[in-house]
Parts: structure tokens; C-alpha cells; sequence
């Protein structure tokens, strides 16, 4: 068996556009975010998260956030972690994003119990932040587990989430909202929503970090 080290050391990714060039044959690619790329272990139950050379340092950072929460039934268990890469529980189940793209129904007890797994963090001195729907799974056996903690420690306010549980109470769950959302519309809302140009969104963030 090949290292971990070896295993993030064979990802080859070109930095000018961030374009995936090359992996081991014993990694599969699980997902792609801003900063890295995720592969699941071949016949393990592990995913390797390879950062892109310009986001390197964050591997350190998200590494140190998921020690603090070990033992926490709603994040992954970190195994092991180097200068770009970490690695980390592979997760069989669906992003909302995904969920919300293919019309499996999110239900307000998913909700709250996202709530509990981000008051549990708080509990440990975090601050979740960039909680958006692909950081957030529904796994097979329906529990909820977050990803991407690499902002939990920041100190500015983050709305994203109750700007996410607003609309879903005010938009989704009204019985004529449709509940598979092309993955396209969804990530016009995303952008439109990063450049804030939804009404009444993420106001009370800026209000709030301006006073800082
Ligand atoms: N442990 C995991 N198990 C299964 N799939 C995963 C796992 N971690 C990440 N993924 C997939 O890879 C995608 C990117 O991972 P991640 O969110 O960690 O990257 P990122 O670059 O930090 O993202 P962002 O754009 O949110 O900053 C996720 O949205 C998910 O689809
Ligand atoms: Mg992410």
C-alpha cells in the first residue's frame, strides 16, 4: 500500500488554471471545491483532499479545526495530513446541493439536526463558517456529517447558513416550490447570491462585520 504522501504526491494539477492532470490509479475523484481536489482511497472508506498549490496552507489549518473536533459523530475522523493534502472519513451519501439537484426531498428534522452538528462545533470554540450545500451530506443511512471546516476559526460573522434556513422555511417547503432545482439554477443562485444580489440577503452580515 502506498503511502498517504505518495498518494496526495501523485495528484498533478496545473496551476494556472487549477485543471487536474494526473492521479494514481488508486484514487477516484469524489468531488472538486475553490481549493482542492477530493478522491476517494480505492477499497478504502477514506478520502485524500489534494489542495491546489496556491491554497497549500490551508491543509494545515482545516487539519488542526478537524483535531479539535475528533469524537464528534458529525464531522469525519482525520487519519492523517501533510503540506497539501488531508486525509479524512470518505463519505457515502449526497451533498444537499446534490440532493436538492436530483429532488430528493430535504426535511425540516435535516435541518435541525444541521443546526446540532454546528452547535456542536460551537461548543468547541468554533465558528462555523462557508456553510453552503456542498459542504453539507445526508449519508446513506440519512445522518448529517459537514465537510470543509478550514473557516471554522475565523472571527467574522458568516450568515450563509441562516440566509440557507430562511429560505428554505420561506421558499422550499411551500408546497408549490419545486423541489428538484436544475444543478445550473442552483449555482446561478449561488453566484448571485456570492455578489449579493439577492434582496435581503446577507445584510445583517455586512452590518455586523462593518461594525468591526
Ligand atoms: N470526505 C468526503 N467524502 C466524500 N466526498 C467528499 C468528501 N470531502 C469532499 N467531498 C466532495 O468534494 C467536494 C469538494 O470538497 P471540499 O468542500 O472539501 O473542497 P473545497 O475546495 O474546500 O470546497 P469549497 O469550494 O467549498 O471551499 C465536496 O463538495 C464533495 O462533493
Ligand atoms: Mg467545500
Amino acid at each position: 500500500m502506498k503511502s498517504y504522501r505518495e498518494l496526495a504526491n501523485s495528484v498533478i494539477i496545473d496551476s494556472r488554471k487549477n485543471i487536474l492532470m494526473d492521479y494514481d490509479d488508486l484514487l477516484e475523484l469524489a468531488g472538486e471545491g475553490r481549493s482542492a481536489f477530493v478522491f476517494r482511497i480505492k477499497g478504502t472508506d477514506k478520502a485524500i483532499k489534494v489542495f491546489f498549490p496556491a491554497f497549500t496552507h490551508i491543509a494545515q489549518e482545516e487539519s488542526e479545526i478537524y483535531k479539535a473536533l475528533q469524537g464528534d459523530p458529525y464531522y469525519p475522523v482525520l487519519y492523517d495530513s501533510g503540506t497539501n493534502y488531508l486525509v479524512i472519513d470518505y463519505i457515502r451519501g449526497l451533498t444537499l446541493f446534490q440532493c436538492i439537484a436530483r429532488g430528493i426531498p430535504v426535511t425540516p428534522e435535516k435541518i435541525r439536526e444541521i443546526d446540532k452538528a454546528l452547535n456542536s462545533a460551537r461548543k468547541k470554540g468554533l465558528n462555523p463558517s462557508d456553510i453552503h450545500l456542498r459542504n453539507i451530506f445526508i449519508t446513506a443511512e440519512g445522518q448529517v456529517k459537514l465537510i470543509d471546516v478550514a473557516r471554522f476559526r475565523q472571527t467574522k460573522t458568516c450568515s450563509q447558513w441562516n440566509d440557507l434556513k430562511m429560505a428554505f422555511y420561506k421558499y422550499y417547503m411551500k408546497p408549490y416550490f419545486p423541489k428538484r432545482i436544475p444543478e445550473m439554477l442552483l449555482n446561478t443562485i449561488a453566484a448571485l447570491y456570492k455578489k449579493n444580489l439577492i434582496p435581503g440577503m446577507r445584510i445583517k452580515e455586512k452590518l455586523i462585520n462593518w461594525g468591526r
